[in-house]
C-alpha cells in the first residue's frame, strides 16, 4: 500500500507521519489568500505573490530532516523530507509564514508535526531512481508521486512499498539545465519494499549493461517501457540497497564507545577578580625613553647650530693678510673692467660698421683691391645684395668682422 501523506494546510494543523516514510505537505496559496484583505477590485487578489518562511518555532531554521521548496510567488509551497525513528514521540511545530510581496502584510500558522513509528520500519529493500525529467517539486505532487510508485510495484511485485526520500539532483552535485527544451533538474527518488529486488531491477548489473553505462549508452532495460511514457529514469545510476545486509557489515565497525571523554580531574577555572596589570615599566620601555634619547640629540643640534656658527669673518680671520688683498684687488678690477665693457657695447657697432658714417652715408672702401674677401662683406650682402642668404656669411668676412672688432 502506497502510504504518503498529503495534507493540506490550516491553521494549528496537526499530521501525523510515519518514520521512514517520505513526508510532504503543501503549504498553498489559495489557502493563505484568505488571511489577507481583498484587493480593491475583485478577482485581482488571485495573482498577489506571495511566499512562505518556515522555521521550527523558537529556532531560526527547519529541523535537518524537513526539507522545503517553493520555486516561484505564485506556486505553492512544498514542505517535504524523511523523519527516522529518532525523531519519533516529541512533536515537530513547524512555524509558516506567508508574506504577500504586493501587501507586505503576513500570516502564521503552525503545523504540528507527529512522527509515528511503524513497527515494518525499516523496509529492507531499498532502490534509489534517478528521474531525469522532472523537477523535485513536480515529482511531489501526489499524483506523480502514485503514478511513480505504481510503476515500481508493477515492476517490483512486492507486499508493501513506500517512497522514503527524495532528493533534487542539484542537492547531489548536479547543475541547474541551460534554459532550454524544458529541460529538468532531474531528481533522485528512494523508495522501500519488503522483498527481493525483482530480476527487472537488476538487469542493469548484467556485463553486457555494464558496459553500456561505461560507454554513457543506455541500458538495455526490459521493463523500461512501464516508465518510459512519463519518467525518463537514467538505469545506470540505479541504487540497489539491501539494508539486511549493510547492517552486518556496520556490525563489523569499531565500537563506537559511550559517548564521554575520560576523566582528567577537576576543572580550575581562572579566578574571578582579576589583579590589575602595571603598564608602567612598559610606558617607559616605549615612549619615556625613545623620547630621552630625542630630547639629547635635539639640544646637541640646537648648541652646535645656534652657539657654534662660524661664519665669513671666523674665514677672513684665518686667510693670510696678503690673500685677502690680492682677492680684493681682483675683484676690483674685474667690477672695472665690466663697467668699461658696458660703455664699449654702444659705441662698438658704429666702428664695425665703416660702411656708414655716423651721419649714415656711405663711406667708399678703405681698401678696394681686398673689397670682395676682407673689409666689408656683411653689410654689404645684406643691404646691397639682397638675394644672397644671410644666414651664410663667406669665411672670409666673418674673420674680417672679428678682426676689425680687435679681438
Ligand atoms: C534523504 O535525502 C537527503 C538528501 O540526500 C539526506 O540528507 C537524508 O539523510 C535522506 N534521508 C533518509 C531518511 O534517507
Amino acid at each position: 500500500m502506497v502510504i504518503t501523506i498529503l495534507s493540506r494546510s490550516h491553521a494549528d494543523r496537526n499530521v501525523y507521519p510515519s518514520a521512514g516514510v517520505l513526508f510532504v505537505h503543501v503549504l498553498e496559496r489559495e489557502h493563505f489568500k484568505g488571511e489577507f484583505p481583498p484587493y480593491p477590485k475583485p478577482g485581482d487578489s488571485s495573482n498577489d505573490p506571495i511566499t512562505f518562511n518556515t522555521n521550527l518555532m523558537g529556532y531560526p531554521d527547519r529541523p535537518g530532516w524537513l526539507r522545503y521548496i517553493q520555486r516561484t510567488s505564485h506556486s505553492d509551497g512544498v514542505l517535504y523530507g524523511s523523519p527516522t525513528a529518532e525523531h519519533v514521540g516529541k512533536a515537530t511545530i513547524i512555524e509558516i509564514t506567508a508574506y504577500n510581496r504586493r501587501t507586505f502584510e503576513t500570516a502564521r500558522h503552525n503545523l504540528v508535526i507527529n512522527i509515528m513509528s511503524t513497527e515494518d520500519y525499516p523496509l529492507p529493500y531499498q532502490a534509489e531512481f534517478f528521474i531525469k525529467n522532472m523537477n523535485v517539486e513536480e515529482m511531489l505532487a501526489s499524483e506523480v508521486l502514485g503514478d511513480f510508485l505504481g510503476a515500481v510495484k508493477n515492476v517490483w511485485q512486492p507486499e508493501r512499498l513506500n517512497a522514503i526520500n527524495i532528493t533534487s539532483a542539484l542537492d547531489r552535485g548536479g547543475r541547474v539545465p541551460l534554459p532550454i527544451n524544458n529541460l529538468k533538474e532531474g531528481v533522485y527518488v528512494m523508495v522501500g519494499a519488503d522483498v527481493q529486488f525483482s530480476s527487472c531491477l537488476r538487469e542493469v548489473e548484467n556485463p553486457h549493461n555494464q558496459l553500456r553505462c561505461s560507454q554513457e549508452m543506455e541500458p538495455v532495460i526490459s521493463c523500461d517501457k512501464k516508465f518510459r511514457a512519463q519518467f525518463d529514469i537514467d538505469w545506470c545510476k540505479i541504487n540497489l540497497v539491501d539494508i539486511t545486509k549493510v547492517v552486518t557489515i556496520h556490525s563489523n565497525r569499531p565500537d563506537p564507545g559511550t559517548g564521554v571523554l575520560p576523566d582528567i580531574g577537576e576543572y580550575n577555572p581562572p579566578s574571578e577578580s582579576l589583579k590589575s596589570r602595571d603598564f608602567f615599566a612598559d610606558f617607559l620601555i616605549t615612549l619615556a625613553v625613545p623620547s630621552a634619547v630625542a630630547m639629547v640629540l635635539f639640544t646637541i643640534l640646537g648648541y652646535s647650530m645656534c652657539c657654534r656658527r662660524e661664519g665669513v669673518d671666523k674665514r677672513n680671520m684665518q686667510t693670510p693678510d696678503i690673500q685677502l688683498v690680492h682677492h680684493s684687488s681682483i675683484q676690483k678690477s674685474t667690477k672695472e673692467l665690466r663697467s668699461m665693457s658696458k660703455n664699449r657695447e654702444i659705441s662698438w657697432p658704429l666702428s664695425t660698421l665703416p660702411v656708414f658714417s655716423q651721419s649714415g652715408e656711405v663711406v667708399p672702401p678703405i681698401h678696394p683691391d681686398n673689397y670682395e674677401t676682407t673689409s666689408m662683406p656683411l653689410m654689404q650682402t645684406q643691404t646691397a645684395l639682397p638675394t644672397h642668404s644671410s644666414l651664410r656669411p663667406p669665411p672670409t668676412g666673418q674673420a674680417a668682422y672679428y678682426h676689425k672688432r680687435g679681438l
